[in-house]
């Protein structure tokens, strides 16, 4: 069945005032932002959305992990009905970028705004939400749409990977909450119908291409490893070189070794040792100590297992050194049938778009673990820079984005089947 909306229309210049808006939260000399989760920036740049919120007429609520969610309900009836959701987060990596999440949130915000406008009777409730730290800055990443869905790894929220962050416990009791309530965050998974993320797309494909937009098929798997290498501390300028064991200069071998191994294994999987400590750190002391991050990444859980198993040899042939699995994500498929009808919203808008997978994590990778269809669509950045200062979109693929998001929940809202969860993919159907 062909629905058209004419009524529904997203605003372009609205959606790039609050998108500029909210990138002077946490901006930086160099133009990107530093706006860790819970960070001074973050709870500002939560605060003035929230308003956004407000303004736009969704009744906000926080919950006990601080997500914050915006609702609207229907004009009768259906106010128990399972919602669609649609949201992304606000916090950053590292002197990161203005749009990666932000976007997200702002043409949700848009969407849902353009959706009331159109004076559309929308027959379940609409939510927005911002997940807390789905960087990972604290802990593993993805926090807030796990601890919704009830998927947090054992006492999470006191864990920490010793990354200066602090728990987040800590960060919560900061804002007011107790971490003892953290698990009233989880919901069940009927409360949803779907869970629509819009995102940019952080890699050079549809940039280069000239396509506004990406339609998700699936997301990686990712795993996340904390190492420790072990040496001793001692004078740099009294002990011999001889007679050193330098914490550094074995984890430099197994940086480059990790490096081959993954490389060993094809184009398929990645791995990124991103984040290094030295302790304790100083010109004229050998490391005693070393800390690191592994992140692997794969679609393919067969090409983690043997990462993992290889990596795991290299460790053992290195005195003093171990590696501790923090996190593992399994992959996710996005649900079919919301592929098809983005796919159908964009032609009927003229839209080009084109499938594609995913190698970055996203909040909307944790909804179908507990069986809720999920769809991503992705927007280009240019050159596909992101996690650096450097990225940045053009506001007319953001206006498109919008309005193809804004177009899908309506669909979704007004009956449209998601029977396809699970279910592969059909490829190249895209332009
Ligand atoms: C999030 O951006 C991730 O892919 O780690
Ligand atoms: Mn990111
Ligand atoms: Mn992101």
């Amino acid at each position: 069945m062909i629905m058209d909306f004419p009524s529904l229309k997203a605003n372009k210049r609205r959606l790039r005032k609050d998108l500029e808006s909210l990138g002077k939260f946490g901006e930086g000399p160099d133009g990107g932002i530093l706006r860790t989760a819970l960070s001074d920036a973050d709870l500002q740049a939560r605060e003035w959305f929230k308003g956004r919120m407000r303004d736009a007429g969704l009744w906000v609520r926080e919950d006990a992990v601080a997500n914050i969610i915006g609702r609207l309900e229907p004009a009768s009836g259906a106010q128990g009905a399972p919602c669609i959701a649609t949201g992304s987060h606000m916090d950053a990596v590292l002197h990161g970028g203005k749009f990666d999440g932000a976007v997200g949130l702002c043409c949700s915000l848009e969407a849902l705004r353009a959706i009331q406008e159109s004076g559309l009777s929308i027959p379940c409730p609409l939510e927005l939400i911002i997940f807390t730290d789905e960087e990972g800055a604290h802990y593993a990443g993805t926090f807030g749409s796990r601890a919704m869905l009830n998927l947090l790894v054992e006492d999470e929220i006191y864990k920490s990977r010793g990354s200066g962050c602090p728990f987040l416990a800590q960060s919560l009791e900061r804002m007011g909450k107790d971490p003892r309530q953290s698990g009233k965050a989880a919901r069940s998974p009927s409360e949803f119908r779907a869970f629509l993320e819009l995102h940019i797309e952080q890699g050079p494909v549809l940039d280069s291409l000239g396509i506004p937009v990406g339609v998700v098929e699936g997301i990686v798997a990712i795993d996340r490893h904390t190492i420790e290498v072990e040496g001793k501390a001692g004078h740099a300028g009294t002990t011999p070189m001889r007679l050193r064991d330098d914490a550094l200069v074995k984890a430099a071998g197994f940086i480059t070794a990790v490096n081959r191994e993954v490389r060993s294994l094809g184009s398929d999987i990645v791995g990124t040792i991103g984040e290094m400590k030295v302790h304790p750190g100083a010109f004229n002391i050998i490391p005693g100590r070393v800390e690191m991050t592994l992140d692997l990444r794969s679609m393919k859980k067969s090409l983690l297992r043997s990462a993992r198993g290889k990596i795991h040899e290299v460790l053992r042939s290195i005195p003093g050194a171990r590696m501790e699995t923090i996190l593992s994500k399994d992959g996710s498929r996005m649900d079919r049938k919301i592929m098809e009808l983005i796919e159908e919203v964009c032609r009927q808008r003229g839209v080009s778009w084109k499938r594609m997978g995913s190698g970055a994590g996203h909040d909307a990778m944790t909804f179908p673990t507990r069986g809720i269809p999920a769809g991503m669509l992705f927007i280009p950045c240019k050159d596909g820079k992101s996690h650096c200062p450097e990225e940045s979109i053009r506001w007319e693929d953001a206006a498109i984005g919008a309005q193809v998001l804004a177009d899908t929940i309506v669909r979704i809202a007004h009956g449209s089947d998601l029977s396809g969860m699970g279910k592969r993919a059909k490829r190249g159907k895209g332009k």
